[in-house]
């Protein structure tokens, strides 16, 4: 890398600027890129509160709250925003077309050697990568929402992705202060694989008429010892991503252990969507 100190992050969204919190925390100068100019503007409120909320936990001071913050630039132009970029991370919408489309326009732009990362959680990084002139640079670094709260990211060795590549992202997610692990290019990852077919199996339990959502919940919290239920989660998470995250599971390996559950469907179709619209599994206030 030639410059480790300089990171571009594609997309202002619920990722995009977790990443760039927590990058910028680390001491890089980020560059946010949206194509709306009101993308950069919640981006940087989203930075603001998480930091505001870091200060007020003690968990940062105020001075490096402010720090990190002065560290953040935003803007409309790919072009002059990767221009000189060591490190692009992209993470706009879940959607190959356009990830694919905005790859190709970052490889006129970018320098050669600059580190190229997708934090797609159920798409193939290998298919993305085909969108670059430099494979070799190119994996996946799957961070987990809230970024700046949760330490995991998941590097993805795509089918192409050199090993220094590959030891460069371990080594940059460290000196953020994550916890890398190296996985696989196979669908959903480890978290996901795992996480996502068991709210599936809970969500066919509700279906069968096993117990009430509230007690299936409840079940899970007390008898497992888990942090919430996987009905809550699934609200937590969004059922639409859910469904999207099963969907992809059944589709890449049509295991039929990747069903999607009617029930899921059903709701996203209602537009219930969970904590983010005030009714999935559960209601919300
Ligand atoms: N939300 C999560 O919990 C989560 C967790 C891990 C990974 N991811 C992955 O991260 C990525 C982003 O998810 P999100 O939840 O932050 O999405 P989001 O919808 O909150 O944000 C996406 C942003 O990308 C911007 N965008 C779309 N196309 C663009 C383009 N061509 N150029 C520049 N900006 C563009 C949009 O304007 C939007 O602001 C997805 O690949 C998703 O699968 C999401």
């Amino acid at each position: 890398m030639s410059d480790a100190t300089t990171v571009t992050v594609l997309g202002a969204g619920t990722m995009g600027a977790g990443i760039a919190q927590a990058c910028a925390a680390a001491g890089h100068a980020v560059t946010v890129v949206d194509r709306q100019p009101e993308a950069l503007e919640r981006c940087l409120a989203t930075v603001d509160a998480s930091l505001e909320r870091l200060v007020r936990k003690g968990t940062m001071s105020d001075d490096a709250a402010a720090q990190a913050r002065a560290r953040i630039a935003v803007t409309t132009d790919l072009a002059a925003s990767v221009g000189g970029a060591a490190i692009v991370i992209e993470a706009v919408y879940e959607d190959l077309a356009t990830k694919q489309a905005l790859w190709r326009q970052v490889d006129s732009h970018a320098p050669a050697e600059a580190l190229r990362a997708t934090n797609t959680s159920s798409l193939s990084v290998t298919e993305i990568a085909q969108a670059s002139s430099r494979p070799e640079r190119f994996c996946g670094l799957h961070f987990f929402n809230p970024v700046p709260v949760l330490p995991l990211v998941e590097v993805v060795r795509a089918e192409r992705t050199s090993p220094a590549t590959l030891d460069e992202a371990v080594a940059f997610a460290t000196a953020i202060g994550k916890t890398p692990i190296v996985c696989g290019d196979t669908p959903g990852f480890i978290v996901n694989r795992l996480l996502i077919p068991y709210v599936n199996d809970a969500v066919h339990a509700l279906g069968e008429g096993v117990a009430r959502a509230a007690d299936i919940d409840t079940a899970m919290k007390l008898g497992a010892n888990l942090p919430m239920g996987p009905l809550a989660l699934a609200d937590l998470i969004g059922l639409d991503v859910t469904l999207a995250v099963i969907e992809s599971l059944h589709r890449e390996t049509a295991d039929p252990r990747f069903r999607p559950a009617v029930r899921l469907r059903q709701l996203v179709r209602a537009g219930k969507l969970g904590r983010k619209t005030g009714e999935g599994f559960h209601r919300y206030e």
